[in-house]
């Protein structure tokens, strides 16, 4: 079979790399890719970056697409496939909406008694204002659209969140994804990300994940995409995933099947352990970044297999195994990232941190030049995954992978994992 994966970061090399363990799997084409999906050792080729996936894809003769990034789910790739005869995973633009549109998502979760902050959503600003004002207790607000993970504002004040209103609504700090607007009441507690596959009616459940969203050790600085993340977060016990399943997971997919957009491909729930009980905080239409990078690993089922019956309707059929294990992985970042930073130096170090026992190096921003060197080329370099026995044991194997690597400025987090070690 030949594979294409669209999509350029650490996620994809991971969706990559556990695909091309599938025995039917002949040749994986990444579009655009990165530096680890262009192996030809392995037969992995990535795809000019001025050849539209459909083009490729039909030309090519590929037998399946996988969707890595939520933007061109959005866009409505998967209706553009399948329109074209051409095979593909992954939810359509209708059932994408659940993240797409995050209006849609709450008024979608009132529908079906999700459990979820409260809120309200306004296309005026002036409305928006006066229901600010009427609220007694800290908001959160949220631009309704795409925002790559930066339209949330979390104001600390009444003042603080009349700025941020006008950031979305007026100045348009985020653009059209500001359009419509989302004023929630804000929670508290633990988050973790539980994600599944589905097959529009059937679900089966991932192990819990946790992603360290912020720049620096101790949640310090900017939020980024992911500086870091583990598997099974001890935070999530099966008796809390089984609630997430029955409260959260299987009401989202026999909604969206109802309102007649079957959901197809893998729904992210990320949630907040409040007193309360789990409440939904987003759903996102994909696999999480960084979080692929340490369930995949510990996925034992063929992924080839699992995808045949999430598009068959067939995964009630199938037992997805998971390694009795725990996976962690680093993410190693340009120095400045998220702000602004310096691409093309040289990394050392790859195959030595790559021979270690239980280490995994996924490339997120990489690139490999003409002379088959690789280079940095993003803001998030590498996604350094250790897997072992314990969560302990898979820390320890990241930070030595971690430590065998080189490339100039390179920054890390030294804490992740650290919350879940000390939990009892
Ligand atoms: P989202 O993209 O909607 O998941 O929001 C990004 C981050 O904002 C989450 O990971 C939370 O840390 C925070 N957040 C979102 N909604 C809320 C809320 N209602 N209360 C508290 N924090 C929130
Ligand atoms: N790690 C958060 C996300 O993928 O949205």
């Amino acid at each position: 079979m030949k594979i294409l994966v669209v999509g350029g970061g650490g996620r994809e090399h991971a969706l990559v790399w556990k695909l091309a363990q599938s025995g039917q799997v002949e040749q994986i084409f990444t579009a655009p890719g990165n530096g680890g999906t262009d192996n030809p050792a392995q037969n992995w080729a990535n795809v000019p970056a001025d050849r539209p996936p459909a083009v490729f894809a039909q030309a090519e003769q590929v037998d399946l697409t996988v969707v890595g990034p939520e933007v061109p789910l959005a866009k409505g790739i998967v209706d553009d496939f399948q329109a074209a005869g051409l095979t593909i995973w992954g939810p359509s633009r209708a059932a994408a909406r659940i993240e797409a549109d995050k209006a849609f998502a709450k008024s979608f979760m009132e529908r079906h008694g999700i459990p979820t902050a409260r809120y309200a959503a306004f296309t005026d600003f002036e409305a928006a204002r006066r229901y600010l004002r009427a609220q007694d207790g800290p908001v959160v607000i949220k631009a309704s659209g795409l925002a790559a993970g930066k339209g949330v504002l979390i104001p600390e004040s009444p003042e603080e969140a009349e700025t941020a209103l006008r950031r979305v609504m007026v100045e348009r700090e985020f653009g059209a994804a500001g359009e419509v607007v989302v004023i929630e009441e804000r929670l508290s507690g633990p988050e973790v990300s539980v994600l599944a596959f589905s097959d529009g009616e059937h679900l089966a459940l991932m192990p819990p994940a946790q992603d360290h969203k912020r720049a620096y050790d101790n949640d310090a600085g900017p939020n980024t995409g992911g500086m870091g993340a583990y598997a099974p977060a001890p935070v999530c016990p099966p008796a809390l995933q089984e609630e997430i399943r029955r409260t959260v997971l299987q009401p989202a997919v026999d909604g969206l099947r109802a309102e007649g957009a079957p959901y197809v491909g893998v729904l992210y729930a990320g949630l907040m352990l409040t007193p309360r009980g789990p409440r939904v905080l987003e759903f996102n239409c994909r696999f999480g970044d960084p979080e692929t990078q340490v369930i995949l690993p510990l996925l034992q089922t063929d992924l080839l297999e699992i995808i045949e019956h999430s598009l068959n309707g067939t995964l009630h059929r199938l037992q997805v195994q998971w390694r009795p294990a725990a996976a962690a992985t680093v993410v190693m970042a340009s120095g400045g990232y998220p702000g602004s930073y310096r691409k093309g130096y040289p990394i050392d170090g790859l195959e030595e941190a790559a021979a270690l026992e239980g280490v995994i190096v996924f490339h997120a921003g990489t690139a490999r030049t003409a002379d088959g060197r690789i280079v940095t080329a993003g803001g998030r370099v590498l996604n350094v995954t250790g897997v072992g026995d314990t969560l302990t044991q898979a820390l320890a194997r990241a930070y030595a992978g971690v430590r065998r690597i080189h490339f100039t400025d390179a920054h890390y987090r030294t804490d992740i994992g650290a919350k879940a070690e000390v939990r009892p």
